[in-house]
């Protein structure tokens, strides 16, 4: 039986779970492949710690070059996260003829012109569907499945960690921080957990995205990012008072001349089934033109799921290797001659409905001078909710929901109401996604 070889670079969270699999299910990969997936080295900087998967001693290092200038390694499979060294590893790789499996998103999201660039000259394939969803097949689903249809729309809870969080503080048994550190102990959150609060890991997942989606590269700080941190127990409270529950999206929509590309909290309403989609759980939508609406759900985060969508990946690169297939799918998705910079909307262009939560003193007029001014700015309020009845000076929530407003608009009333001197703090805005 043939063997392919595959050297590690990162024996971390996801690394452990790609070896202990290989290690489990060798014979069903091997059944399922026809030849043995075999991992000859692995580089960490940390080499000693007891990680609960067996290897055999001699094939760690140190060193990063003993598995980038392997002249037995066909596959290298990069884990260590973030830009740098990850970068030239993943470019020396490639300069050294080596297929790529990886699970960097952020580096994709920022460098993937490049990385993307140096595989197609080299005719190398590089395998990324674990940068996105943990388990689901997300990137197979874009680059194959839904091959058929143009796309319109991708909205996706794509961040575990922020889910977890949201999801506990809803239950209402965990405050911010003790879902925080419990995500951080399973393994969910990034090196740097505001990656994952700040919504900046969710960014870097619908910028992979949308490159796949639409053929176009996508300028990170062109996208609208807000995270969960001004996110309270009190506004998931009133969230479920009218219905609806909070999330981390990501969101890519295109109208056929710009994308509407965007991460923030958004308030679903619970009859919809992104909505239920809690814990560690990820959810992304894809519209399609043909197809219409599909949900995919899966474990977002962990060893063991990330750990799965690795392994698919080499699993596919070995089937192309033997087949001598290679570049029977652009890693883009769309063949270079057919990608293009489509530019992307100002978040201040989009419309919608939104949720505002104010912090006000209870006198009489602040409550009709609030709706004057969303009045004078085009917003027309749907509901209200003030259910505190003595301020003791500090101040109470006031909560209303909009019908359909303008951004623009939303953005320069709260500018204005912010300004009043019974409103206390900054107000929190959640906008509506139906
Ligand atoms: N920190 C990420 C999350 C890991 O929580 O979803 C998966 O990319």
């Amino acid at each position: 039986m043939k063997t392919v070889k595959v050297g590690l670079i990162g024996f971390g969270t996801i690394g452990c779970g790609m070896v202990k699999i290989l290690q489990d299910n060798q014979s069903q990969i091997q059944s399922r492949l026809g030849a043995v997936l075999e991992v000859i080295k692995i580089a960490d900087l940390d080499i000693t710690t007891d990680r609960g998967v067996k290897v055999d001693a001699g094939m760690l290092t140190t060193d990063a070059k003993e598995v980038l200038d392997h002249p037995d390694i066909d596959i290298v499979v990069e884990l260590i996260g973030g830009y740098e060294p990850a970068r030239s590893f993943i470019l020396q790789a490639i300069e050294n003829k080596k297929h790529v499996v990886t699970a960097n998103k952020a580096l994709l999201a920022k460098h993937g012109d490049e990385v993307f660039a140096a595989a197609e000259k080299n005719h190398i394939a590089v395998g990324f569907e674990a940068s996105v969803g943990g388990a689901i097949p997300i990137i197979r689903s874009i680059k194959e499945a839904f091959v058929a249809n143009r796309i319109q729309a991708i909205e996706g809870i794509v961040n575990g960690t922020a889910n977890y969080v949201l999801s506990k503080m809803s239950d209402g048994n965990h405050d911010f921080e003790t879902a925080l550190k419990e995500a951080q102990d399973k393994g969910y959150a990034e090196a740097d957990p505001t990656f994952d609060i700040e919504g900046i890991d969710s960014a870097h997942k619908i910028a992979v995205l949308t490159r796949l989606a639409y053929g176009t590269p996508v300028n990170l700080d062109d996208i609208y990012v807000q995270g969960i941190s001004s996110i309270s127990s009190l506004d998931i409270k009133c969230a479920h008072e009218f219905g609806y529950r909070i999330k981390l999206l990501a969101i890519s929509k295109f109208d056929g001349r710009a994308i509407d590309v965007r991460v923030h909290p958004a308030m679903i309403p619970e009859s919809k089934p992104m909505a239920n989609v809690n814990g560690v759980l990820n959810a992304i939508m894809v519209c399609g033109d043909m197809m219409e609406e599909n949900i995919l759900i899966g474990h977002g985060a962990g060893s063991l799921p990330t750990g799965s969508a690795v392994v698919g990946d080499i699993v596919e690169i070995a089937r192309n290797i033997l087949s001598g297939a290679q570049d029977r799918v652009p890693p883009q998705s769309y063949q270079t001659a057919g990608i293009q910079r489509i530019p992307l909307k100002d978040i201040a262009e989009i419309e919608g409905e939104y949720f505002l939560r104010f912090w006000v003193l209870d006198k009489p007029g602040v409550l009709s001078r609030i709706s004057g001014i969303l009045g004078n700015h085009d917003i027309s309020i749907e509901a209200v909710i003030q259910r505190v009845k003595d301020d003791n000076g500090k101040g109470v929530p006031l909560v209303m929901m909009t019908h359909q407003a303008r951004e623009k608009n939303i953005q320069a009333a709260l500018k204005e109401i912010d300004g009043i001197e019974d409103v206390c703090e900054k107000t929190v805005l959640i906008r509506v996604e139906k």
